[in-house]
């Protein structure tokens, strides 16, 4: 029987949600499978918002969406923990997805990661933009050096959480060790 990764975990859960029109934010573009999908989810008639500190990134999600026939996205080079600044403020309190994909960017320099401290900045704000009924994915990767402590940070993060606004699942892989990615999932209640 077919596995299913953490990934396609996510993109099931994300498109069930998202709707033609709606907007959404890939926090962290990498080599743009994410920003992809959120577009094809959105529809022409969507945005999707993409942020990296690479530029190398942005090409390479640039030349992903090439041949798009879908919607509008808006690459953006900066950090996460500054998207705020980047989003239209009429379009602040009505975003329906925003994806985290944390680490480095496969077959690059793998010291240029996402760290903790602006990690979780970038979850607040995230948390912040959502429209109602909104959710955040974050998957967290504690295998790598770096990425251990980003975990345990986030794993204490969603502990904290203001219950009465948010709900959170946390998604292990099937054959789950200490090492093993995973994903949480963060809904706004109201
Ligand atoms: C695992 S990759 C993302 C994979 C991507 N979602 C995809 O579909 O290919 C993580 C990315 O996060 C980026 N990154 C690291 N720190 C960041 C930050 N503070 N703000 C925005 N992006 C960051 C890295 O440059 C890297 O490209």
């Amino acid at each position: 029987m077919k596995r299913i990764t953490l990934a396609e975990t996510t993109h099931f859960i994300i498109k069930e949600h998202l709707q033609a029109g709606d907007i959404a934010i890939d926090a962290t573009l990498g080599n743009g499978h994410d920003c992809l999908f959120l577009a094809e989810c959105v529809g022409s008639t969507g945005h999707v918002y993409g942020f990296d500190i690479q530029t190398q990134a942005l090409e390479s999600t640039r030349q992903r969406l090439h041949d798009l026939n879908a919607a509008p996205v808006t690459l953006i080079r900066a950090n996460h923990a500054d998207m705020r600044h980047y989003i239209p403020e009429a379009e602040q309190g009505h975003i329906s997805a925003i994806m985290f994909n944390l680490g480095y960017l496969p077959g690059t320099d793998k010291s240029i990661m996402t760290q903790t401290q602006t990690t979780l900045q970038a979850i607040e704000v995230a948390c912040d933009l959502l429209a109602s009924q909104g959710l955040v994915t974050v998957m967290a990767y504690p295998g790598h050096a770096g990425g251990d402590e980003e975990t345990r940070s986030l794993q204490a993060w969603v502990q904290n959480v203001e219950f009465k606004r948010f709900s959170v699942e946390t998604h292990f892989s099937q054959h789950h060790q200490e090492s093993a990615p995973r994903l949480f999932v963060i809904r706004k209640l109201t």
